[in-house]
């Protein structure tokens, strides 16, 4: 039967190292503060004129590096982002000029937290239906340059990072290769004002003025505990739907990557769903929340140190802005 399975991963991650120290003397808060609420030490800011669209080249770089691939064996683009370079045209185009691999076909993703597995369940699809056989899927942010650094700004200011994580899909016969097995997707726009940048946006005429960004609302506004309240509930929710769909146990799976939003939120989850620390992925510590390009930033980790190999069977999950939530469940 012919599935898609994951070729290669990789991920970029900017220099700049900015810890909760740096923060400190920017804005009233502490690192005690952020550690305890959010388990934040660290996170890295891009460097100037490097856009998310920059950063997810070298992530592909990195994916096609890892699964042997040229850029001209690429077949379709996905790229998900909440912060793309351009209000249009969006990064897929950007980063395919940048790659040269022009003419093949390129789609961006708004989906936030959940952009990525959003991608990756269309990239499966596209090879699974045989419209595709080789896709690459990228997840990028830069956040840096679009949070509030002062004390009004901090309750989401602390949160955010820059990075991104890319990921080959290629068409197999399924036999013993590996594959994407299933992928759980769900939104609840009654919840799209909680976790939002309510502007610029085309629905203001002028689109955007200097009041908009003097009042703060083209910086992050979050509803904290409606976002906490939702995400421990959602997360378990959606993981236990797609090991339903493959009538896999919670014990059967080797590790959960979920999106990197918060350390209690992940840690709620752990012990709802009774899962042991160590199969668990978390690296929020040491970049934050990177929004669509935690997970695979996670997966290329978690590759590179061992934790998973060819075989694994490893969950995906996210939560996020929309409200949208999501699952995929794959054989490495
Ligand atoms: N440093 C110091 N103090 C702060 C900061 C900060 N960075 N931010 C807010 N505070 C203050 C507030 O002003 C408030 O002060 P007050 O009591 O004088 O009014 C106090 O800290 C407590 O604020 P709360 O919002 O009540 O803090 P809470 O304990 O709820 O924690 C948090 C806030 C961490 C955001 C929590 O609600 C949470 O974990 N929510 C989940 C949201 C999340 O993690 N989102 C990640 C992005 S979305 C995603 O990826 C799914």
């Amino acid at each position: 039967m012919r599935r898609a399975r994951i070729a290669g991963v990789g991920h970029y991650v900017p220099e700049r190292v900015v810890t909760n120290h740096d923060l400190e003397q920017l804005m009233d808060t502490s690192d005690e503060w952020i550690r305890e609420r959010t388990g934040i030490r660290e996170r890295r800011f891009t460097a100037p004129g490097v856009g998310s669209s920059g950063l997810g080249v070298k992530a592909a770089e990195a994916a096609l590096a890892a699964a042997g691939w040229q850029p001209a064996d690429v077949q379709f683009i996905i790229f998900a982002t909440l912060s793309p370079d351009l209000y249009f045209p969006g990064n897929g185009v950007l980063l395919q000029a940048a790659l040269g691999m022009e003419g093949i076909g390129a789609l961006d993703v708004r989906n936030q937290c959940t952009g990525f597995l959003y991608g990756l369940s269309v990239a499966d699809a596209f090879v699974r239906m045989g419209m595709c056989d080789r896709v690459l899927v990228v997840g990028g942010e830069v956040h840096s340059t679009g949070l509030r650094m002062n004390t009004e700004g901090r309750d989401t200011a602390v949160l955010f990072g820059d990075g991104a994580g890319a990921v080959c899909v290629e068409a197999t016969d399924g036999a013993g290769n590996g594959c994407l097995l299933a992928h759980r997707l769900h939104a609840d726009g009654r919840f799209a004002h909680e976790l939002t940048i309510p502007k610029p946006g085309a629905l203001n005429n002028p689109w955007l003025t200097k009041e908009m960004i003097d009042d703060g609302l083209t910086s992050p506004k979050m509803n904290g505990r409606e976002v906490f309240k939702n995400a421990v509930t959602r997360f378990p929710e959606v993981i236990e739907e797609v090991l339903a769909a493959e009538g896999v146990a919670v014990s059967e799976v080797d590790l959960f990557i979920p999106h990197q939003a918060n350390e209690r939120i992940t840690e709620a989850v752990r012990k709802r769903l009774r899962v042991a620390p160590e199969k668990v992925y978390s690296n929020i510590a040491r970049y934050g929340n990177t929004t669509a390009a935690s997970i695979p930033i996670a997966l290329s980790e978690a590759l590179a140190a061992g934790t998973v190999t060819r075989g694994s069977l490893i969950c995906l999950a996210a939560f996020g802005s929309g409200f949208t939530w999501a699952a995929s469940l794959l054989r490495y």
